[in-house]
């Protein structure tokens, strides 16, 4: 088994060290895996001018596996947009055909009241949103800015197919199956057409599983009913961009967006492993960032690629036990906890594996 790995910019080297000696312990441990690292990012730009450089895409591509940091730096934002670090990710999804992206958000016991919603309305949410990653308008075309200054036009398309959200929907079913049975198809059906194929295609599949129940949520009721009552929810299915808004404001009703890994997969298991969270470049360099969603892409990526749940176990059981300890870094301690470092909280983490 080989996993390419690719820190990325800001805070990604400083957590990505960290799931890197949680990797090293596991192997010590009789885990059989190899690594290789290349830079991704705005850290590829300055070194090789560009954001996802040939040899770091066919190392993606050739490995079974990939944890990714995080991409994204303010002083790589005014660059042409072909050459910005986001152009990195967006490139590695689409070239290694990773289109379905897993979102957990889950509430840590510990952690219920980190959060900026009541506890009793977060405490036990357990909720996956399925987001598909290689459509929508952020692939479809026309798009760009024409037109002279003063009155340019921009325009960018939603554009799916029926095979993109047949496959998606799909992955979204079997999702629920594994769980509680309840799956839940975001679209805006009300405006778009191209939402309105969506939901056609979902009410196609619907007697293939009948084991799960299928419940339709228009867009902006579903961000409405995340904030209040998100344990109605077990599985969500969206597009593109639906899923990206609903996923950041899904991983806040867990406390903190620093603790939630997610996974990209392939049509045969081969996925894409990150932190849901960016590079932080606010915070970057200075030792503070919570580790814990790069040590638990690590756990996804054992989990969902190499078919390995009791290691995924280990490393997530190892992180609910440092929790349980008490042990917080800056983003989820409460006022006058005392803060952890990064790579002291990773150190807790593999005394605990
Ligand atoms: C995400 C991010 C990316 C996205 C950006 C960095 C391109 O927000 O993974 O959710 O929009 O998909
Ligand atoms: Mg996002």
């Amino acid at each position: 088994m080989k996993i390419a790995i690719l820190p990325g910019d800001g805070i990604g080297p400083e957590i990505m060290a960290e799931a890197l000696k949680v990797l090293d312990a596991l192997r010590r441990n009789g885990l059989k895996v190899e690594t290789e690292s290349a830079l991704v990012g705005g850290a590829a730009y300055d070194a090789f001018g560009h954001p996802l450089p040939a040899a770091t895409l066919k190392l993606a591509q050739d490995a079974d596996a990939v944890l990714f940091g995080s991409v994204g730096s303010p002083k790589h934002d005014a660059l042409p947009r072909e050459h910005r670090p986001e152009k990195a990710i967006l490139g590695l999804r689409k070239e290694c055909d990773f289109f379905a992206n897993l979102r957990p958000a889950t509430v840590f016991p510990e952690l219920a009241d980190a959060s900026t919603l009541r506890s009793e309305v977060v405490a036990g949410l357990d909720l996956m949103i399925i987001r598909e990653l290689t459509g929508d308008i952020y692939f479809g075309e026309p798009r760009g800015v024409s037109g002279e200054k003063g009155a340019r036009i921009g325009v960018n398309t939603m554009h799916y197919t029926e095979a993109q959200i047949r496959r998606i929907v799909h992955v979204g079913f079997r999702t629920a199956q594994q769980r509680n049975k309840r799956l839940c198809s975001i679209d805006k059906m009300n405006v778009l057409e191209a939402m309105q194929l969506w939901r056609d295609i979902a009410i196609e599949i619907v007697p293939e599983y009948p084991d799960v129940e299928l419940s339709h949520m228009l867009v902006d009721n579903a961000a409405m009913q995340l904030i209040r009552n998100p344990k109605q929810f077990d599985v969500m299915v969206a597009g593109n961009m639906f899923g990206d808004i609903l996923s950041d404001e899904a991983s806040m009703l867990t406390g903190s967006i620093g603790m939630l890994p997610s996974a990209s997969l392939d049509a045969n298991g081969k996925g894409l492993y990150e932190p849901i969270h960016g590079s932080a470049p606010d915070i970057a360099g200075r030792g503070i960032a919570n580790p814990l969603a790069q040590i638990l892409s690590l756990g996804m990526m054992l989990r969902y690629t190499f078919n390995l749940g009791e290691w995924a176990d280990r490393v997530e059981g190892a992180v609910k036990k440092t929790l349980a300890q008490g042990i917080r870094t800056a983003d989820i301690a409460k006022p006058g906890e005392t803060v952890a470092t990064t790579a002291q909280m990773g150190a807790a983490v593999v005394s605990n594996l």
